[in-house]
């Protein structure tokens, strides 16, 4: 295995393992621990979201470096000339962007954040959600049939307009798919 593949595999790893974690603990806290704490226990509750602070500031620094990884080194070069992965991808990062600030509102203590945390069942159904679409986003992407250039729309590219045929799932070179066929 060349150093390469390890590196996209571990930065692949560590994204996923970031979505499971953070997803998942936000799904926890908000279905399950809130509930429970909310009116009985509120001081208990403050506690947790500054306990859950540390993950959620970690988390937002992996999926940065793990994510524009896969993007600018592993997506890119492999889905030139397919404009469904880019517009896909680009609105997932705006989205992503959105969800941080709201994560980063709710285990902060900013006076400017506070509407944030005083609605705090709101903002957290509301990230979830967009979490949700994000991962949904992601897999769309991942096993969507790619475009991919065949030899003669190679030849043609520098002339008239790009000619693409679908060639089963995604995640790999272009070259590649034209290859295996
Ligand atoms: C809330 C934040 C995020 C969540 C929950 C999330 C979740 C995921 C998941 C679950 C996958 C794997 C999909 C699969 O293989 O089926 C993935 C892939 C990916 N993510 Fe994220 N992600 C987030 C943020 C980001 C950010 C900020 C970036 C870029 C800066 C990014 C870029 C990517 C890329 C390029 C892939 C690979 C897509 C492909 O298969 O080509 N993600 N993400």
């Amino acid at each position: 295995m060349d150093a390469g593949l390890i590196i996209s595999l571990v930065s692949r790893f560590l994204h996923v393992g970031t979505a499971i974690v953070l997803v998942g603990g936000t799904t926890f806290l908000r279905l399950v621990v809130h509930p429970t704490l909310v009116t009985s226990h509120p001081e208990l509750l403050a506690d947790l979201r500054q306990r859950w602070k540390k993950f959620v500031h970690a988390g937002i620094g992996l999926f940065l470096v793990t994510g524009f990884y896969n993007y600018l080194v592993v997506g890119i070069p492999a889905h030139k000339g397919d404009p469904v992965y880019h517009m896909v991808v680009g609105t997932k990062i705006i989205l992503a962007l959105f969800v941080f600030f709201i994560a980063s509102a709710l285990v902060g203590r900013s006076a400017g954040t506070q509407k944030f945390r005083d609605q705090a069942p709101k903002w957290t159904a509301i990230m979830l959600l967009v979490s949700f679409l994000i991962v949904g986003m992601s897999s769309f992407v991942k096993v969507r049939p790619v475009p991919v250039k065949t030899g003669a729309a190679e030849k043609q590219e520098t002339g008239s307009a790009m000619t693409v045929e679908s060639a089963g799932s995604s995640g790999t070179k272009p070259e590649e798919k034209t290859a295996a066929q």
